[in-house]
Order: structure tokens, then C-alpha cells, then sequence
């Protein structure tokens, strides 16, 4: 096999996501339906040994650099520290990840950092108990919050937060979820609302645009690009500086407060004024998508490439195991798969959204963020 899993338009897949299951204990509005889920069958998702056989396969083959788990919610899996531990022996230097709602962290992130988890990333919408519970159709704020705790206390650093906005739902929780990421030393990123849920309820007017985060933010911080570069990164970063900064002379002007600011939302502990409080992005998947330079290779829980959150055709990798298939022929059908992905969604063509986008048949949940 030729290493290496490029496409027809040039880009070659380097980061790793497998989703380990579609299930979640959470139904967030935008990634799943309330009910009337499909699970898989259970005897379809991979086993922690396929996957730590995929993950070798991916990387003695095809050069890739760096994992992901997802899910669904991957801390389901009760084998999630034998799935790292197990590809941790095989690669001391990969960068192992997980994307999570965060819940039952405070019983296992200790457990996870000592299998061999790098680093974590844990959605959260909203600080606002009565709207969590509407957003995510479950009472687990406070499960979620203890979570990021428990991250930060096992130092899996850095923690990082993703908000999906919705207008009228939660727009109005972004300077409080910001506040709270200054606080505790959380990289947050805003998420533009991609047409991937379960009720097809997505419309262009309720997803909040990267732009209008950056406006709605710049009432409270002062936000200055952050010059590093980005490469296949999704996330554009702003630094978050206090309101009355300047940061090009360093100077503050030494007010501390600034009449249009809601008090509430204002982080208590100002440093310098020209030391960044932090740091903000934003993904802007919709309006400014980065499918160009995208660098991603996913898997789904049950086994199947997908070059694209959403490319129509899957490849079926978890049959090619089981029917005893070397790792060649893996190899070679995975990277059948990646010459497919598309060049891009085409969603950020205004007009163009009913007609050229076809909404993949998975949901999020179903296909691992
Ligand atoms: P980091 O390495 O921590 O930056 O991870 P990540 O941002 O790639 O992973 P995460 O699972 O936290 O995903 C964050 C968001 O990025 C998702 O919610 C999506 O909105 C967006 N995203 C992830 N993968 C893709 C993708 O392949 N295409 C597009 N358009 N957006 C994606
Ligand atoms: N649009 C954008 N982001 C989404 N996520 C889930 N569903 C959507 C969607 N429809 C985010 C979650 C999670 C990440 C993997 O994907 O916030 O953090
Ligand atoms: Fe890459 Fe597809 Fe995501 Fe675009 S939509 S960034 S091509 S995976």
C-alpha cells in the first residue's frame, strides 16, 4: 500500500476520530433527537481491540498524527481506559484526545489521564441550570461543571469548551460561559450550528454566526487576534483582553468599569490590562468553512470511514476485519474511502442551502462531532 490518505483535491487525512458509540446520557437539541434514536446493535460497534488495530493501521500505514475519541458520548464505553491504554502501549508519542459531555469525569478522569489521555475537550452550551436542562433535554448541569473540575484537578491541560449557540436559546449565555472560561483557565470555543440534528430543525436564521459571537463578546472583552497561525485548525482565536485596554502600548487607561458591560458577566479577576485574560475562538464551520484545509479521517462507532462529516458514502472497515482481511486491505479501502471526501459542504452559499445541501442521514451523535 502507498502510505498516506489523500484525497482527489490534495488534502491529506493526518487526524484520527473514532467515535466509540452513538449513545449519549445527554439529547442535546442539536445533535440528537429527543427519541426514536436508532442504536446500533450493540455486537456492531468496534471492539477496543479493533480499534487499537485501526489506530496502528493509521499510523504505520498512513502517517497519522493525532487522535481523537468521540462518540455519541465516549465515556459510555466502560472500556474507554482500556481502549487508551491499549493504544498508548502500542504509541508513546500520539496525542490522544476525547470530545465529551463531560458527565462521570469526576470518578474518571484520573483514571483516563493515567491510561494515557493527553488532553479533553467537554461541550457545554450554557451555565444556566434551567436552560441546560432545555438544551440537553437532561438535568446535568451540575454533573457536567463537576466534571470539567475533575479534569483540571487530574491536569489534563488544556481543557477545552465547546458551545453550540442557539438564537433565543442560549445567545444570550455567551459572555457568562466566557466568563466562567476565563475563570478557571478554560479554552473556549464557540461553534457555529451545523445542519446535523436529529429533528432537521436546523434553519440559517437560528444559527448564531461566528461574527455575531465576536460582536456579542466585544460588548464585554476587548478581543485581538491571536497571531498564531492556524493551519488545519478549526478554531479562528481571539485573545480577551479588559474592555479599557489598549493593547498595542500596553497601557490600560485605568478605569475598571465600563458602563455598557453587565457587571454579572465581567470576570472578577483582572490582571494587568495588557495581559490577555485568556483566549476565545471561534469555529465557523457554516460561514467560514475550512474544508480546504481540512486534515480529518473519521470513523464511526460501528466500523466505517467517513471522509467528511458530510460525505453520503461510508466504507466499511469493520467488515473487512471480521471477514479476516489483513491490515493491507484495510489499509487500501481506507484510503479508497479518503479519495472520496468531498471538497467541501458548499453551506456557507447563502441561497444555496436548500438546494445543494443534502443533510447526511446521521446525525452527529451518530457520525462523532
Ligand atoms: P481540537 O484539536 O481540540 O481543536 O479539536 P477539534 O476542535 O477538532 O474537535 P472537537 O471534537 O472539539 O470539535 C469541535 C467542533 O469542530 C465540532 O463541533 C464541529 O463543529 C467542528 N468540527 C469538527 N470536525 C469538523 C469537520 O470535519 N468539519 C467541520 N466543518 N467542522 C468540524
Ligand atoms: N453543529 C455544530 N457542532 C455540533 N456539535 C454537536 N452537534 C453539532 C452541530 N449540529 C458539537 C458539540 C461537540 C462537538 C464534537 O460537536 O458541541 O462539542
Ligand atoms: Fe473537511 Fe468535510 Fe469538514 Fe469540510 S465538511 S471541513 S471537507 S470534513
Amino acid at each position: 500500500v502507498e502510505p498516506g490518505l489523500l484525497d482527489r483535491h490534495g488534502r491529506l487525512g493526518t487526524d484520527l476520530r473514532i467515535s466509540l458509540t452513538d449513545k449519549c446520557n445527554l439529547r442535546c437539541t442539536y445533535c440528537m433527537p429527543a427519541d426514536g434514536m436508532d442504536w446500533m446493535p450493540p455486537p456492531s460497534l468496534l471492539t477496543a481491540a479493533e480499534v487499537v488495530r485501526l489506530v496502528d493501521i493509521a499510523v504505520a500505514v498512513h502517517g497519522v498524527r493525532d487522535l481523537r475519541l468521540t462518540g455519541g458520548e465516549p465515556l459510555i464505553r466502560p472500556d474507554l481506559e482500556d481502549i487508551i491504554a491499549g493504544v498508548r502501549a502500542h504509541h508513546p508519542d500520539l496525542p490522544i484526545a476525547i470530545t465529551t459531555n463531560g458527565i462521570g469525569l469526576t470518578k474518571r478522569a484520573a483514571t483516563l489521564a493515567a491510561a494515557g489521555l493527553t488532553r479533553l475537550n467537554v461541550s457545554l452550551d450554557t451555565i444556566d441550570a434551567d436552560t441546560f436542562r432545555r438544551l440537553a433535554r437532561r438535568n446535568r448541569l451540575a454533573d457536567v461543571l463537576a466534571g470539567i473540575d475533575a479534569a483540571l484537578a487530574a491536569d489534563l491541560h488544556p481543557v477545552k469548551v465547546n458551545a453550540v449557540l442557539m438564537r433565543g436559546e442560549n445567545d444570550d449565555q455567551a459572555p457568562d460561559l466566557l466568563a466562567f472560561a476565563l475563570e478557571r483557565g478554560l479554552d473556549l470555543r464557540f461553534i457555529e450550528q451545523m445542519p446535523l440534528d436529529g429533528d432537521h430543525g436546523w434553519t440559517r436564521e437560528g444559527m448564531v454566526t461566528a461574527r455575531e459571537v465576536r460582536d456579542l463578546l466585544s460588548q464585554h472583552w476587548r478581543l485581538v487576534p491571536d497571531d498564531v497561525p492556524r493551519g488545519g485548525a478549526p478554531a479562528e482565536l481571539w485573545r480577551v483582553l479588559p474592555l479599557d485596554s489598549d493593547a498595542d502600548s500596553g497601557s490600560g487607561s485605568g478605569s475598571d468599569s465600563d458602563p455598557n458591560a453587565d457587571p454579572d458577566a465581567v470576570p472578577s479577576s483582572r490582571t494587568d490590562a495588557a495581559e490577555p485574560l485568556g483566549r476565545v475562538g471561534v469555529i465557523a464551520s457554516v460561514t467560514e468553512p475550512f474544508c480546504s484545509a481540512c486534515t480529518r479521517t473519521r470513523i464511526t462507532a460501528d466500523g466505517k470511514v467517513r471522509s467528511c462529516l458530510f460525505s453520503h458514502e461510508e466504507f466499511d472497515l469493520a467488515s473487512a476485519m471480521r471477514s479476516g482481511e489483513s491490515d493491507d486491505v484495510v489499509a487500501r479501502m481506507w484510503q479508497q474511502a479518503m479519495w472520496l471526501k468531498p471538497a467541501a459542504h458548499g453551506m456557507e452559499r447563502p441561497g444555496l442551502d436548500s438546494d445543494d445541501y443534502v443533510q447526511p442521514d446521521r446525525t452527529m451523535s451518530a457520525i462523532g462531532g
